[in-house]
């Protein structure tokens, strides 16, 4: 399963890559306005210094909501490095887009997706990447990771080439169970992958390997 942090904090996205297991990065119009970043040339200024950090794909987000704006906004961000991603939402114009974006080779997100016949039509129409998003669905006391085993299972039935980018990732239990459900890829805050570092028997277990080599060693 690949890896990738949900931020477009430049900090945290070399962290994440010099742990050695960053896949890639995706941001979206609220994680850029939290980071200060307004006006075109220095958002694109910012997905640039993020693609020069990372080695995989980064998800740039297209504010269009018309064929012909998200045609040209996105052709515009795909120019900036050959590691974006541009990232659609899931609606008509959308859909139209992410079709013409797959027959000219330009790769695509498809985001806010919330249920099965979403993943399924983005799917369709060529999208390199689905973003089902999990918290959210959870917010409103209904089951995230339920949706991602049906995109998982309609997307095996068909041999979908589209990857499954659960998003939305609120916490650890959220990376473990996407992986077992076979999510192709997690996005999610840093701090969730590193809480997945942590067990307090691994702690005790160092501390006294360490105590006994000290005491042979004194
Ligand atoms: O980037 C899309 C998604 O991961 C947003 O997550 O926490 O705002 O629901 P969240």
């Amino acid at each position: 399963m690949k890896f990738f942090v949900d931020t477009a904090n430049l900090k945290e996205i070399e962290e994440a890559h010099s742990l050695g297991i960053l896949d890639g990065v995706t941001t979206n119009p609220s994680l850029m306005a939290k980071e200060g970043i307004t006006g075109k040339a220095n958002i694109i200024k910012h997905y640039k210094d993020i693609c020069d950090i990372v080695s995989g794909d980064v998800s740039a987000e297209v504010i269009s909501t018309d064929f012909g704006g998200i045609v040209s906004e996105g052709e515009e961000l795909a120019k900036i490095d050959d590691k974006i991603v541009v990232k659609v939402p899931m609606i008509s114009e959308g859909i139209k887009a992410i079709k013409y974006f797959s027959q000219n080779s330009i790769k695509t997100n498809c985001t806010l997706i919330f249920s099965a016949g979403q993943a399924l039509l983005a799917a369709k129409a060529g999208a390199t990447y689905v973003s089902p998003f999990i918290g959210r669905i959870d917010d409103i006391s209904s089951n995230g990771l339920q949706l991602i085993s049906e995109i998982r299972l309609i997307f095996d039935n068909y041999n979908y080439k589209t990857e499954i980018l659960s998003a939305s990732i609120r916490g650890p239990m959220h990376i473990i169970d996407c992986a077992k459900i076979g999510s192709d890829v997690v996005t999610t805050p840093l701090k969730s992958i590193k809480s997945l570092l942590n067990h307090p028997l691994t702690d005790i277990g160092l501390k006294k390997f360490l105590d006994d080599y000290n005491k042979g060693n004194k």
